[in-house]
């Protein structure tokens, strides 16, 4: 179990060198380096997985509903294309942040189409990779507004083992 599942879609795998001045410099691994020590702080336990791949995608939203008590993430373009991922998103029940390192209403008519922002609790977008961090503090704000403190925090406290 953990309280934030977080979502890299396709061709998240290739930032840093993918077309730089859209989306800067920072990789992938800087930018998960970056979430895991923001989660610490916040005492949020997160597990972090890329796909290229809507099926899989699809299928770690699926069984987010037994592991993760929250999703933050960033469909990539299957934002714009993918009613299969709108619909699993739809089946979770916890805090859902959808985030864009770009400002996607700034960018071409085909991106300002999300498909997963109405089964959203919101978005956070054109922060560069800083939105991911603006929104594990939303998704944190969330579940503490639902009374849910995380989970290392709860370990600590001795409520769970
Ligand atoms: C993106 C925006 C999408 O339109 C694009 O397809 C991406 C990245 C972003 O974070 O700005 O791959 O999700």
């Amino acid at each position: 179990m953990v309280d934030i599942l977080v979502i890299f879609g396709p061709n998240l795998n290739m930032l840093g060198t993918r077309e730089p001045e859209i989306y800067g410099s920072d990789s992938m691994a800087d930018i998960m380096a970056a979430l895991a020590n923001r989660a610490e702080d916040l005492g949020r336990r997160i597990e972090m997985m890329q796909s290229n791949d809507e099926g899989e995608l699809v299928s770690a939203i699926q069984k987010a509903r037994e592991g993760a008590g929250a999703i933050l993430f960033n469909l990539a373009a299957y934002t714009h294309s993918s009613v299969a991922l709108r619909d699993a998103l739809a089946m979770f029940d916890g805090p859902k942040v959808e985030v864009h390192l770009s400002n996607n209403d700034r960018r071409e008519g085909f991106r300002k189409v999300s498909m997963t922002a109405g089964v959203s609790d919101g978005s956070i977008v054109g922060f560069g990779s800083d939105s991911f961090l603006l929104g594990l503090d939303a998704v944190h704000r969330l579940l503490l507004r639902r009374g849910d403190v995380g989970l290392v925090r709860q370990i600590e406290k001795g409520d769970i083992g």
